[in-house]
């Protein structure tokens, strides 16, 4: 009974090894990253994240980035606009799985319905009124994927599950602005719409009309849509 209980724990330790989903840990103070450019210059070489910048030659600048005070450009179609704040802003975020984002809407905007594949968001609404909302993955036979959603005012935060499908809209009629902090230096996005009718070379029409059990009229009509903007945040 010891042994298997041995064997048991082992093999528990051993998928939760695997399966460990966020950044990995430090194994330094920092690591701050070297741009792709230079690290990419003499050899064609990618590490799972970025290289180390020489310790001795890091500066303040590196853990450093200006601007998030200013609201980004609410002209685009969706009405709204994500400044991020990761690796690629600051360098010195490498290895230490954390980010940042700023989102501003117009009245209506709409962060569409999108994931991260790589971090959980907690959001905090600062000016206006958001109706957000997350949905579970796939549930079990008979059930629906659940919908769970709000509407926050300022000072109210919010949690995004890492990986499922999430939505902040304003549906109010001034501006709104929320932070959103992600759990990983490089959080990815992934937007649905974009993705499954804006992918370049197109997914065949007979995979959509199929998936979506509408008309061939209706998935050309949504690819011809998503041509403007395949690479939204
Ligand atoms: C977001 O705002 C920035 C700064 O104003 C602008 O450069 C960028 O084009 C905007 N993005 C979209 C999708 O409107």
């Amino acid at each position: 009974m010891a042994v298997g209980f041995h064997i048991t724990a082992a093999i528990l330790m051993l998928a939760f090894a695997i399966v460990y989903a966020s950044d990995p840990s430090p194994l330094q103070d920092f690591c701050v990253a070297i741009g792709d450019a230079d690290a990419d210059a003499d050899a064609n070489v990618f590490v799972n994240g970025k290289i180390c910048k020489d310790p001795k030659v890091v500066k303040p600048e590196d853990f450093f980035f200006q601007g998030l005070n200013k609201p980004g450009s609410l002209s685009n179609p969706l009405g709204s606009n994500v400044t991020q704040v990761n690796v690629n802003q600051i360098p010195g975020l490498n290895t230490l799985g954390i980010s940042l984002a700023r989102i501003d809407f117009a009245p209506y905007g709409l962060n569409p319905p999108h994931t991260h594949p790589r971090a959980t968001e907690i959001l905090v609404v600062l000016e206006g009124t958001l109706l957000v909302g997350f949905v579970t993955s796939n549930p079990a036979m008979n059930m629906k994927n659940r919908l769970f959603t709000k509407v926050l005012n300022p000072g109210d935060v919010f949690v995004f599950p890492q990986g499922l499908i999430h939505f902040q809209f304003n549906n109010g009629k001034t501006n709104a602005v929320a932070i959103a902090s992600l759990s990983s230096q490089n959080p990815g996005v992934i937007t649905i719409a974009n993705a499954v009718f804006g992918s370049d070379p197109p997914i065949s029409p007979a995979v959509l009309t199929k998936a979506f059990q509408v008309d061939n009229n209706v998935i050309k009509y949504l690819q011809s849509q998503f041509w403007w903007d395949n690479n939204y945040p």
